[in-house]
């Protein structure tokens, strides 16, 4: 049987992304107060081991996977590219083949997303997408379980975003064609987001707008969310950050949507450049639920990679 890799959300589907929602909901609510390496009740993942490997910085995706598979009973082996063969220039294909051997899922966060599928051909086991250039899948799992926990219902769901149109900006677009809500792009000139993503979801019934102006994007919106205006790997041009510094997620701007819209935003922020002070650390603010979050979603993916769900 072919593994189930998770390198983008409709690998999934909509009615697996309702599943692993709610999953990871209730095992979060069987857990409350626990101490954090408790392992579930029914360890449902006991004696995996999901191997790690990142050619990009993380906190969360490091620290969340490795809680997530020890509260499925599992284990992880975290491994830095560099520090690697690949550093010395050992190929995808063998890498993916001899973690497959010695893992029973394995984790990638690297840049090009083409490196991602070339694992994911060779290997044997589930390879799951922990961000690449092109798309943060795994994000978007926890954005989702963020808003359902916060009472808001995702189909029909106005999501604005304000700023770069970035990996995460690509998972949020394919989860509303998969998920039946709306997004709100408000983006400089010039900077626009992967056209097949926003086709797909378009023709899957979600209304998916481009704006220049930040107010339009803002109006009336459920949610709104931000990212860094520069991505991993990406250079800090000036008139970059200039162009998108009309984008700022401020309370003026947060005004214009629903009075209960919440912000989001995955974090590390960059506070005074994407968003404001007032904001980050505002009422509306659910970031760090979000992060929180992370924990939950990863085991529902993890569960669902491994044929334990949906
Ligand atoms: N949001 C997110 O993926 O955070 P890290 O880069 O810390 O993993
Ligand atoms: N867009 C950001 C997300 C970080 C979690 C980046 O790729 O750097």
């Amino acid at each position: 049987m072919e593994p189930r890799h998770f390198l983008d959300l409709a690998d999934a589907g909509g009615e697996a992304l309702t599943a692993m929602i709610n999953d990871a909901r209730e095992r979060k609510v069987a857990r409350r107060g626990w101490p954090k390496g408790r392992v579930d009740g029914d360890a449902p993942l006991a004696g995996r081991v999901l191997a790690m490997i990142f050619a990009k910085n993380s906190t969360r995706t490091r620290v969340s996977f490795d809680l997530a598979i020890r509260q499925l009973g599992g284990s992880s082996i975290v491994l830095d590219a560099a520090s690697t063969q690949l550093g010395r220039g050992e190929s995808l294909a063998d890498t993916a083949r001899v973690l497959s051997r010695m893992a029973d899922a394995i984790m990638v966060r690297t840049d090009d997303h083409a490196k991602i599928e070339e694992m994911a051909r060779h290997a044997t086991v589930p390879v799951i997408n922990g961000l690449t250039d092109r798309s943060h899948p795994c994000q978007v799992v926890a954005d989702l379980l963020t808003l359902v926990e916060h009472g808001k219902g995702l189909r029909g769901l106005e999501l604005a975003w304000l700023g770069d149109c970035n990996n995460v900006l690509h998972s949020l677009i394919e989860a509303a064609g998969l998920m039946g809500y709306n997004v709100r792009i408000g983006t400089p000139h010039g900077y626009l987001p992967d056209t097949g993503l926003v086709d797909q979801a378009r023709t899957a019934g979600s209304q998916i707008v481009i704006v220049a102006d930040p107010r339009e994007a803002v109006e009336g919106a459920d949610a709104v969310a931000t990212d860094t205006w520069v991505s991993m790997g990406h250079s800090h041009a000036h008139n970059k950050l200039a162009a998108m510094a009309p984008f700022q997620v401020t309370e003026h701007l947060m005004r214009l949507a629903k009075p209960n819209a919440l912000f989001l935003h995955c974090l590390p922020a960059h506070v005074g450049e994407e968003v404001s002070e007032e904001v980050f650390e505002g009422p509306q603010s659910v970031v760090f639920d979000e992060a929180e979050n992370r924990i939950h979603a990863q085991k529902s993916i993890l569960l669902w990679s491994l044929g334990a769900l949906g």
